[in-house]
C-alpha cells in the first residue's frame, strides 16, 4: 500500500511560531516560578492546550481577568490582539511575548496607518474570529468589518469617503472579490489590500488533488478547528472514503483494510507528532 502524505499537513508558519514560543517560554522558566498565560487558546487543539496546562501554562479568556494579573508572561497567539489590549498588557507591567503571525502584524500596521490618513476601514471576514476582532481594535474610529454581499451594499463609507479594504488572513479568495467588486462599484475612492495568507489556499489545494488520486482519504485535526472541516469537506467531494479523526485513537484501521492508496492531510492546528503516529500505524498495519 502506499501513503502518500501532504506536505501542507499540520502548523502553518505562524502557528509554529506561537506554539514554539510558549514552549520556549517553558522551557526558560522552568526552574522559575513566573507564571506563564496565554492570551487565548494559542491553538485549536485540545491535546496540545491540556499539555501545555499539565506544563503549568493557563489560558486568559477576556481582558477582565488581565486586570487580577500582577506578575507573569502573558503569551499573544498569532491571530493577535487589539491596540488596547496591548496597552493593558505593558500597563499592568507584564512580560508581554508577541507571537502575532507577521502577516497578521502587517495587517494591523496597515490600517493603523491608513486609518490615520482617513480612510474608513473595511475588513472583510467573520467579525467574531479573534484575528478580524483584533485587526478592529487597530483601525480607528471608521472601521466596519464585512462578512457577505448583503453587507457590502448596505456599506456607506465616513465622512472621508475613503476607503482601505483589507481581508482576514483565512477568507475565502472568491468572496473576497465578489464584496470588494460590489464595494468598488460604489464609485468612492478605495484601495484594496489582499492580506489572504497562502498558506490555507495551498493545503486545501493540496488535500484535494491528493484526495482525487487515493481510494481513503484521513483528515487530522480538532473537531473545533474550522479549517480542518473545511479540509474534510473538500476531501470527501473528492474521495468518499475519508475519515475525519483528532487522534489515532479515532481510527478504526479495519477501515483501511482493502485499499491500496490512503491519503494524510491535516488542519494547521494539528502537531506533527499526531501525524506522524497516524502515518506510522498505517503503515504497520500493511
Ligand atoms: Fe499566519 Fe497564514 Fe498561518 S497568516 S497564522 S501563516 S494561516
Amino acid at each position: 500500500m502506499e501513503i502518500k502524505l501532504a506536505k501542507t499537513a499540520g502548523f502553518c508558519f505562524g502557528v509554529k511560531r506561537a506554539v514554539d514560543a510558549v514552549y520556549k517560554q517553558l522551557e526558560k522558566e522552568k526552574d522559575g516560578h513566573t507564571p506563564i498565560y496565554t492570551y487565548g487558546p494559542i491553538i485549536h487543539n485540545e491535546e496540545v492546550i491540556k499539555d501545555m496546562e499539565k506544563r503549568g501554562v493557563s489560558v486568559l479568556k477576556n481582558p477582565e481577568e488581565l486586570e487580577e494579573l500582577t506578575e507573569g508572561i502573558v503569551i499573544i497567539r498569532s491571530h493577535g490582539v487589539s491596540e488596547a489590549i496591548c496597552e493593558k498588557l505593558n500597563k499592568r507591567g507584564l512580560t508581554v511575548v508577541d507571537a502575532t503571525c507577521p502577516f497578521v502584524k502587517k495587517i494591523h500596521s496597515i490600517v493603523k496607518e491608513e486609518s490615520q490618513k482617513g480612510r474608513h476601514i473595511v475588513i472583510i471576514g467573520n467579525p467574531e474570529h479573534p484575528e478580524v476582532e483584533g485587526i478592529r481594535g487597530w483601525a480607528g474610529e471608521y472601521a466596519t468589518v464585512i462578512q457577505n454581499a448583503q453587507e457590502a451594499e448596505n456599506f456607506i463609507p465616513g465622512p472621508g469617503k475613503k476607503v482601505c479594504i483589507v481581508a482576514q488572513t483565512t477568507f475565502n479568495y472568491n468572496k473576497f472579490q465578489d464584496i470588494v467588486e460590489i464595494i468598488l462599484k460604489k464609485g468612492y475612492d478605495v484601495s484594496v489590500l489582499n492580506t489572504i495568507c497562502s498558506a490555507t489556499k495551498e493545503r486545501q489545494a493540496e488535500a484535494q488533488s491528493i484526495a482525487e488520486e487515493v481510494d481513503a482519504m484521513i483528515v487530522i485535526g480538532d473537531k473545533h478547528s474550522s479549517n480542518t472541516q473545511k479540509l474534510f469537506e473538500i476531501c470527501q467531494k473528492a474521495c468518499k472514503d475519508t475519515y475525519y479523526i483528532q487522534t489515532l485513537d479515532d481510527l478504526d484501521l479495519n477501515q483501511l483494510g482493502s485499499v491500496e492508496t490512503v491519503g494524510i492531510t491535516a488542519g494547521a492546528s494539528t502537531p506533527n507528532n499526531i501525524i506522524e503516529e497516524v502515518q506510522n500505524n498505517v503503515r504497520i498495519i500493511f
